[in-house]
């Protein structure tokens, strides 16, 4: 089973990264998979520690495909990192090794802490439109303009049935993306 979590990592610096990451359960421990070349990856390694956030706020995985990645932050309890602000829960977690591939990695990660902030409020075909209308974004250079049209003109249905204000707003920001990649890509 693949849970679709906001990963929080930072660099040596003290830079926080923030990215939309599908996350495998095995036992007791999380895998993260990044895709090559990831700053996910890179800060992972370098820190050893990560904040798992799962967050119904679908904002955060349209924000950070779209280029808004100023999510608000506060420290992390047990390990150098930060929590997003508006997530239902997070796990701090620690590097416990690495499955390596030249594609795809696996992080294998050890949970150290999990805090549980908000009660979960019930599934919401809305948020899942917008779920996969963010991972058609970050796919875009892989589809064909067909077969994005018919993909999202089936996620709108749930969309526009059950939408509040903060998934018609992450909608939106994934439109203007695959507006603008489009007129890009005329020839
Ligand atoms: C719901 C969702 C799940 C995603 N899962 C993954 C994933 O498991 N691995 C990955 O590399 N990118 C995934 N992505 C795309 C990344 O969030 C995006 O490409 C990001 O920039 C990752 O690279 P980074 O670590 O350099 O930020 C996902 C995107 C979405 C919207």
């Amino acid at each position: 089973m693949i849970f679709e979590t906001i990963v929080t990592t930072q660099n040596s610096s003290g830079e926080v990264h923030i990215a939309p990451m599908g996350i495998h359960k095995q036992d007791d421990l999380f895998i993260i998979l990044p895709f090559r070349p990831s700053t996910t990856l890179t800060n992972l390694l370098s820190t050893q520690t990560a904040i798992i956030n799962f967050s119904d706020d679908v904002r955060i995985f349209a924000g950070c495909l779209t280029g808004r990645r100023n999510w608000p932050l506060k420290m992390a309890e047990k390990v150098t990192g930060h929590v997003l602000e508006n997530t239902l829960a997070h796990s701090e977690v620690k590097l416990l090794r690495m499955e390596d591939d030249p594609v795809r990695p696996k992080l294998f990660c050890q949970t150290v802490h999990t805090v549980n902030h908000k009660p979960f409020t019930g599934f919401n075909r809305a948020q899942f439109a917008v779920l996969e209308a963010a991972i058609l974004v970050s796919r875009l250079d892989r589809l064909t303009p067909k077969k994005i049209e018919s993909e999202l003109d089936y996620l709108r249905i749930g969309l526009e049935k059950t939408a509040g204000p903060v998934e018609l707003e992450a909608w939106q920001w994934l439109m203007e993306a695959v507006a603008h990649y489009q007129q890009e890509s005329k020839p």
